[in-house]
């Protein structure tokens, strides 16, 4: 056990485009807390097998990527985020929607899921962590004290993804993401190990047509009704 076990997590899982990068970074924020960002393991994972040309269904050698992942998060001099690995800046690459298809495929396979679990848990360091992901509540921190499964329509979903891939410069059109996202959140839930699915105790918030504003205030009022701020 490392000697932060014992720091509070903030669970909060759900489909992409749910807010989970949005309410994670400004819940961070707020709280002085530390942040994983799981989803940007397994896309390294995929960007690494990519340059180490490995098959994405060549389960023991993507384990062993995983395993030995040389990652580095850090935020650039204006606080944005950057993302290195093996000494080499992806932030880019790690965010484009090949690789988070990529991503999900080595996400549905056990080996590459056992190999990332110590991994994620030594972000748990005091005062708090907040976990963004998908299997937060129900496999990596299960005695979190607070769980949130956020969800928006697919619809809204889509959009926001849209926006977002836009605004960091890349070209998408929004059917062809829709789709993708339907596909990729088929292959999250549907999968054998860790599928995504809320866990027991998680408070579902659905933040369809809801402003930013309006999400955080609901989840600072779990926060403090948990006593976590
Ligand atoms: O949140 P994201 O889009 O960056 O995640 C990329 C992929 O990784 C997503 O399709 C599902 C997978 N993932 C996962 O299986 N478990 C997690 N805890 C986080 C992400």
């Amino acid at each position: 056990m490392n000697a932060g076990a014992q720091a509070p997590v903030i669970c909060v899982d759900g489909p992409s485009g749910s807010g989970k990068g949005t309410v994670c970074r400004l819940l961070m924020q707020a709280l002085g807390w530390h942040l994983l960002d799981s989803g940007a393991l397994y896309r390294l994972v995929a960007l690494a097998a990519a340059r180490a040309e490995v098959a994405l269904d060549d389960e023991p050698t993507l384990a062993r990527l995983a395993a030995d992942l040389d990652v580095q998060f850090d935020a650039t001099a204006a606080g944005a985020e950057k993302i290195m690995l093996e000494g080499e800046d992806v932030t880019r690459e790690v965010r484009q929607e090949h690789t988070g298809e990529a991503a999900s495929r080595v996400a549905a396979l056990p080996l590459v899921r056992e190999a990332l679990l110590a991994r994620q848990r030594d972000f748990q360091r005091l005062p708090g962590l907040v976990a963004d992901g998908r299997d937060m509540g129900t496999v990596v921190f299960p005695e979190a004290p607070l769980k949130i499964f956020l969800t928006a329509s697919a619809e809204e979903r889509a959009s926001r993804r849209h926006k977002q891939l836009k605004e960091m410069g890349f070209d998408a059109s929004l059917a062809g993401l829709a789709e993708e996202i339907r596909v990729r959140d088929e292959r999250d839930a549907g999968r054998a190990v860790s599928p995504l699915v809320p866990a027991e105790d998680a408070v579902c918030v659905d933040t369809t047509g809801i402003p930013v504003d309006g999400v955080m205030a609901r989840i600072r009022e779990l926060v403090q009704a948990r006593g976590l701020d």
